[in-house]
């Protein structure tokens, strides 16, 4: 089983894939669209190959979402993983990655969609947040979910000690909930 996995951050929740122990699936391609990305230094050292990519570069988003379908049949990919992805999938790429494709987000969605959603959740001073992982769909964090795992907040907590035990949620939840979808 071969997948890629779409990225444009620092890429921590890839370096946790490429971890996991037993993982299913071979990642074959790592796709990015922000040149400079940390996570591009990362698939390097796991010699993964890269596609970067420059949306500007296209006239639409369904021209660049055709090249990348393109490139992804070329390497015989049957599962998207995004992680830290920062674009919200066209219909190009959604309907030849039909049920294959999901994304990982920091809260309990429906709770804090979008950008920041540590941030959103740390500032409206909710008891728990958590991390989601879903199927995606053309909104913005918005698919059928597939796996959640709550998280405190603390009362004294700052917003970087959450961060960082959200992050730990999400390094160890995101391999294993691929595993279990990858053997279906
Ligand atoms: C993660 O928090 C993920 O949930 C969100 O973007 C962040 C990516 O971080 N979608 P990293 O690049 O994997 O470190």
């Amino acid at each position: 089983i071969k997948a890629a996995v779409f990225a444009s951050g620092t890429g921590s929740n890839f370096q946790a894939i490429m971890e996991k122990r037993d993982l299913h699936c071979e990642v074959v391609l790592l796709v990015c669209d922000k040149q400079g990305a940390g996570v591009i230094r990362k698939a390097e050292k796991y010699d993964v190959p890269v596609l970067e990519f420059n949306p500007k570069s296209y006239a639409s988003k369904a021209e660049y979402e055709a090249m990348l379908v393109e490139k992804l049949m070329e390497a015989g990919v049957t599962w998207i993983f995004l992680a830290g992805y920062m674009r919200i999938a066209g219909p190009v790429l959604l309907q030849a990655f039909e049920n294959n494709i999901i994304n990982i987000h920091p809260s309990l969605l429906p709770d804090f969609p979008g950008k920041d959603a540590i941030g959103q959740a740390y500032a409206a001073g909710v008891g728990k947040t958590g991390v989601t992982v879903h199927y995606i769909d053309e909104g913005i964090d918005t698919g059928p979910i597939i796996a959640q795992e709550g998280v405190a907040v603390l009362p004294d907590d700052t917003e970087e000690a959450l961060k960082k035990r959200i992050q730990d949620v999400e390094h160890q939840l995101y391999p294993e909930v691929i595993n279990r979808l990858v053997r279906e």
